[in-house]
């Protein structure tokens, strides 16, 4: 238990971080790195350089300080963090080297404003924010490792099918060498992958969600060749271009908690918009094969008819279900982007709201979404990279 007085320090410290948050998080990478450059095998240097994990790590610093005499307030934010963490490998004997680095670079960054006091209580808090993702990481693992042909971080798998879902998307079908059989997983979660590229000094660590409803054998993922941007996306450019079937990455246990409830037969809207169509796909397959009379409203939206997955497949399943609805709109090509009109007349009323696609295109329709009185709890959202917060108003 911390102290009353640490309490205080933290609490009254907690303005002075958020000005100096980005540059102290900024400094702790750079210092850590250079003691610990094995720790480049892990991050994601794109992430690093474009500040998004900077912002990320320094926001729920401030979030656990602002909460540190009621931590159980972030523990949903501690989870989705944890499962990040999981599907990394982040060990235990991670934490005291991001406390010591933490801690220096706060007292770098605040110089003589970083009283002994100050930094002794930070250092308490820290210990306090880090038992709490060590317990609930340890669960997860010893879960993972229990479960039916389970497994704790990478295990060898071979790309047993790779096949072309549309100008930019291409599936991978993978299957463990080991030839055990697969641990299930919630429809919308996600696996790492773990890449060594040639040329690449460290290896590359991505996410994907596994795109279809579990099937003890095979896990799915569909990748987005990024190549519009300079430079180039590394792994997807990697797996398109340089990876075959027979090949072998590695692949961590599926984590996330963005998943679709399958206990409630509530009815679901799914939203998604370009690759975002990848967890959805999960959630949409396993209605269809598990409880076919949910009501269910899938809304897609992709730039033009060439750069979108699964459209046969998914209207072919629409087509079978009795409750379902399935619309795409094609931006490009005249249909306009999902808005509020559009929203209000096929969200289902009552349902479970699951939103996955581009930062700018999750911002707009959870603005929309709250703009129609759709409450908080029911919508459910995952970023393709680091959370970031909304920038919501709420109508
Ligand atoms: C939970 C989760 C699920 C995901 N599911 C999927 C999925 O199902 N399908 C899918 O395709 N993706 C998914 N992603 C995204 C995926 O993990 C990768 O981020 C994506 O494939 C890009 O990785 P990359 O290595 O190709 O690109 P990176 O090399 O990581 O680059 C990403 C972008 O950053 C830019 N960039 C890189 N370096 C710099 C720099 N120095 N300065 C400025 N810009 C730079 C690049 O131009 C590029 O546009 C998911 C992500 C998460 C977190
Ligand atoms: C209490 C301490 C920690 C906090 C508050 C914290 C916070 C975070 C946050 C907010 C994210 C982003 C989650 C997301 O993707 O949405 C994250 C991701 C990550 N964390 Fe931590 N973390 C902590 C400890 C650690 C430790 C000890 C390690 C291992 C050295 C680590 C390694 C990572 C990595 C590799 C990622 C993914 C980063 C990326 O994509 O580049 N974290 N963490």
């Amino acid at each position: 238990m911390l102290s009353q007085e640490t309490i205080n320090i933290i609490k009254s410290t907690v303005p002075v971080l958020e000005q100096h948050g980005k540059t102290i998080t900024t400094v702790f990478y750079k210092n850590m790195f250079e003691k610990h450059p094995e720790l480049l095998n892990i991050f994601n240097h794109a992430n690093q350089s474009q500040g998004r994990q900077q912002t990320a790590l320094a926001n729920t610093v401030y979030a656990a300080a602002a909460n540190i005499d009621n931590l159980a307030a972030i523990i949903p934010a501690v989870v989705q963090i944890a499962h990040k963490h999981k599907s990394l490998g982040i060990k235990e004997e991670h934490y005291p080297i991001v406390g010591y680095h933490l801690l220096g670079a706060i007292k770098e960054v605040l110089g003589d404003a970083a009283t002994p006091e100050i930094i002794a209580a930070w250092g308490e808090a820290y210990g306090v924010i880090a038992d709490a993702f060590i317990g609930i990481e340890k669960d997860m693992y010893d879960q993972a490792e229990q479960a039916e042909g389970g497994w704790k971080t990478f295990k060898d798998f071979t790309i047993a099918d790779k096949v072309v879902e549309s100008d930019v998307i291409t599936s991978f079908y993978l299957k463990p060498v080991d030839g055990q059989k697969l641990p299930a997983y919630k429809p919308g979660q996600y696996i790492s992958i773990r890449l060594n590229i040639p040329g690449e000094e460290y290896t590359l660590n991505r996410q994907y969600s596994l795109s279809q409803a579990a099937t003890g054998d095979v896990y799915r993922i569909s990748v987005k060749r990024e190549d519009e941007f300079n430079p180039n996306g590394k792994v997807s450019v990697f797996l398109h271009n340089g990876m075959a079937i027979g090949d072998t990455i590695e692949v961590s246990v599926p984590a996330g908690d963005f998943y679709l409830d399958t206990d409630s037969n509530n009815p679901v809207t799914l939203i998604s918009g370009g690759v975002g169509i990848t967890p959805m796909m999960s959630m949409y397959e396993t209605i269809a094969n598990t409880t076919p009379e949910r009501p269910v409203s899938f809304l897609h939206s992709a730039r033009t008819r060439k750069h979108q997955a699964f459209d046969e497949v998914l209207r072919n399943m629409n087509d079978k279900l009795a409750n379902s609805t399935y619309k795409v709109l094609y931006s490009e090509e005249g249909d306009g982007f999902i808005n509020r009109e559009f929203l209000a007349s096929n969200v289902l009323d009552g349902s479970d709201i699951y939103v996955c696609g581009p930062s700018a295109f999750m911002q707009a329709v959870i603005k929309e979404l709250y703009a129609l009185g759709m409450p908080e709890e029911k919508i459910h959202f995952e970023f393709f990279g680091p959370a970031e917060q909304l920038e919501l108003t709420h109508a």
